[in-house]
């Protein structure tokens, strides 16, 4: 049995979605468990445990969202040089980029020397206002199944021992 953790953050629920669908969509893979982490409550040993990852954050501030920051930070030193060549993804929900978030992420898990499998996802809420940025979102099923496809695909991989 392999496993594949996502840890996510999301503001206005727009990630959370992307996560959760992504989630669905590697359930379709048996020999897989998938964990889907809360940025906050997850740390270096979910990382140590987990055969490959998915990490999904909003684009806040041309960064990724603080917490996903603050998971990173406490991640990366202990699990240097011990995950190396396991396969990651990454989900991106933005108001209008999301290329900042993308790009920082991979500069972390180039880092780890982690594999990438996929381009990020990225998916654009058009939030551009004060008030559309601070309210609920809704990701379109398009979108969601993209998600879906992306996390079947992981698990898959990982099934398959292909990563
Ligand atoms: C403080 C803040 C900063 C943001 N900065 C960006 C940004 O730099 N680029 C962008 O495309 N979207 C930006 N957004 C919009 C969010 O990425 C967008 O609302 C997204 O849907 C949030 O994901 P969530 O619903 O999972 O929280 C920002 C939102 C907030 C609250």
């Amino acid at each position: 049995m392999k496993t594949l953790v996502i840890v996510m953050h999301s503001l206005t629920g727009g990630t959370r979605q992307m996560a959760e669908a992504a989630a669905s969509g590697a359930a379709r893979e048996p020999l897989v468990s998938t964990r889907l982490l809360s940025a906050s409550e997850a740390g270096p040993d979910d990382l140590l445990s987990a055969d490959g990852y998915l990490f999904a954050t909003p684009e806040t501030l041309a960064g990724i969202a603080g917490l996903m920051k603050d998971f990173f930070d406490r991640a990366y030193y202990p699990t240097l040089g011990r995950i190396q060549g396991r396969p990651y993804a990454s989900l991106i929900c933005a108001g209008s980029d999301g290329h900042n978030a993308a790009r920082r992420i991979a500069r972390i898990a180039a880092g780890w020397r982690l594999r990438e499998i996929a381009e990020p996802l990225i998916v654009c809420t058009r939030a551009q206002t004060k008030e559309a940025i601070l309210a609920p979102k809704t990701i379109a099923a398009a979108d969601l199944a993209l998600c879906a496809d992306l996390g079947e695909a992981l698990a898959a991989g990982l099934a398959a021992g292909i990563f």
